[in-house]
């Protein structure tokens, strides 16, 4: 197989990062095709933790290409800082590509993030202030301004001048905002410009070529399938297609190309942000949840809400995105618990019913059915193989492959590039 989609199978923060990394052993590119830098893939090795937000999670390879596709909304200050960042830990950055139909994330998109959340009060939807959603309401309203013209000085010069008029004009007499410099703007900008032109690309012809020879792609999902901008719990949702169908909107790769799909699961549930979640515990299972697995945000540094697995949200993930194989993360964290739920149907009424509720005032009402399993109370983070998990972690695993219909391909007993069990042959 030469093509592996990553896609979060929950709410975010499954551990893709992590999973990346393993399978980046063997691949030559790893790509990102959507969202920005409101992912935070964090990456472990030898003792060394990278916190990726931008760059895909094959950077610690030397030799690895990675691709900022298309469907990403690339903030270049913080693309920098991260290169910077990366420069000064002796990672080589020079296999970097960056798509040049990426949209650019402006500082009005960051400024009208925040002050529309404030505006939304109580509706707020917990965005992670990055100006993600603005920047791809800007892409759909065609006065979005792109890496090619980020890169051409006369061009960027005149988008952002036409573009600013309206921004102020909204800045000012919408949010009582001080209207934006756009000659600052603009110094500011091309300053960034001038250092991210020697990645730019046409990652379309690069991508194609490479499937076209057999070149082993991984394409990195962020965010997660609940968080969709069609699939996920509207309106609480990201601004993007996490789904593995987002892969040949943000690549330019077809969907006949897609060999395989990796969907990564953490081992129980966490949200950040707003909006429904029905295995939630807000009780002392949440806390010790929050507490043994420092469910803290990698961007935010909010406390991450938790909960039971649910495995009615895997499964539809897996039919969404065609999974083929679940990487189940996590599972160290569930060692010291004397029993596990894991929600296998959801009820209304005393109904069992089969799919996702699109109302979020139905999904409100669902009660999750749970299945009840005892705890293995043993330190699993040395296991480097399946057969030597303890009976209980595989009972749990199982019947998690056996409801959501997909098959267990990794499990991940803790944060290392080691710590990783591998079932099947991914690639
Ligand atoms: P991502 O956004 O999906 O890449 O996930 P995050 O990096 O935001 O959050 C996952 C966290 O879990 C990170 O701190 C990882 O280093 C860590 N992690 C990943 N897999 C495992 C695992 O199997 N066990 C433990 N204990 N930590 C893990
Ligand atoms: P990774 O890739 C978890 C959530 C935010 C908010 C909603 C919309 O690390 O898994 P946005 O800033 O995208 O407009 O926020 O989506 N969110 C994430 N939650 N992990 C992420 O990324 C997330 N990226 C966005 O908290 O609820
Ligand atoms: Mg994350």
């Amino acid at each position: 197989m030469s093509t592996v989609v990553i896609s979060g199978a929950q709410w975010g923060d499954e551990g893709k990062g992590k999973i990346v990394d393993y399978l980046a052993q063997q691949a030559d590119t790893v790509v990102r095709f959507q969202g920005g830098s409101n992912a935070g893939h964090t990456v472990s090795v030898g003792g060394e933790e990278y916190k990726l937000r931008l760059l895909p999670s094959g950077i610690l390879y030397k030799g690895t290409t990675c691709v900022i596709g298309n469907g990403v909304v690339l903030d270049p200050q913080c693309l920098l800082e991260e290169l910077e960042n990366m420069q000064k830990r002796g990672i080589d950055t020079s296999n970097i590509k960056i798509s040049n139909r990426a949209h650019v994330v402006m500082p009005w998109h960051k400024i009208i993030d925040e002050l529309g959340e404030n505006l939304r009060g109580s509706n707020k939807i917990g965005t992670t202030k990055r100006g993600i959603g603005p920047c791809y309401i800007d892409k759909a309203d065609r006065i979005g301004i792109r890496v090619c013209d980020l890169i051409d000085r006369e061009e960027f010069a005149k988008k952002v001048r036409d573009v600013l008029k309206i921004k102020n004009l909204i800045l000012q007499n919408v949010y009582n905002h001080a209207p934006l410099d756009e000659n600052e703007i603009i110094r500011e900008y091309q300053a960034y410009a001038d250092k991210i032109r020697p990645f730019v690309c046409d990652t379309i012809t690069l991508l194609n070529d490479q499937v076209d020879s057999g070149k082993k792609i991984l394409f990195e999902g962020a965010q997660a399938t609940m968080l969709d901008i069609d699939y996920g719990t509207y309106p609480y949702v990201t601004s993007s297609h996490p789904i593995s169908g987002g892969v040949g909107i943000g690549a330019g790769i077809s969907p006949k190309k897609i060999d395989k799909v990796v969907g990564v699961v953490k081992a129980y549930c966490t949200r950040v942000g707003e909006g429904p979640f029905p295995t939630e515990q807000l009780n002392e299972i949440g806390e010790k949840l929050r507490n043994a697995g420092h469910e803290f945000g990698t961007v935010t540094g909010r406390p991450r809400r938790t909960g039971w697995l649910d495995a009615c949200v895997v499964k539809y993930a897996g039919k969404l995105s065609g999974t083929d194989f679940m990487a189940v993360t996590r599972l160290d964290i569930l060692d010291s618990f004397d029993e596990i739920k894991m929600c296998t149907a959801y009820k209304i009424n005393g109904e069992i019913i089969n799919e996702i509720p699109a109302s979020l005032k139905v999904l409100a009402q669902v009660e999750p059915v749970y299945e009840t399993f005892a705890g293995w109370k043993t330190d699993i983070s040395k296991i480097r193989r399946y057969e030597d998990l303890p009976a209980n972690a595989r009972k749990y695993l199982e019947r998690m492959a056996e409801v959501t219909g997909i098959s267990l391909g990794i499990v991940s007993v803790g944060a290392n590039r080691d710590q990783t069990i591998v079932l099947a042959d991914i690639f």
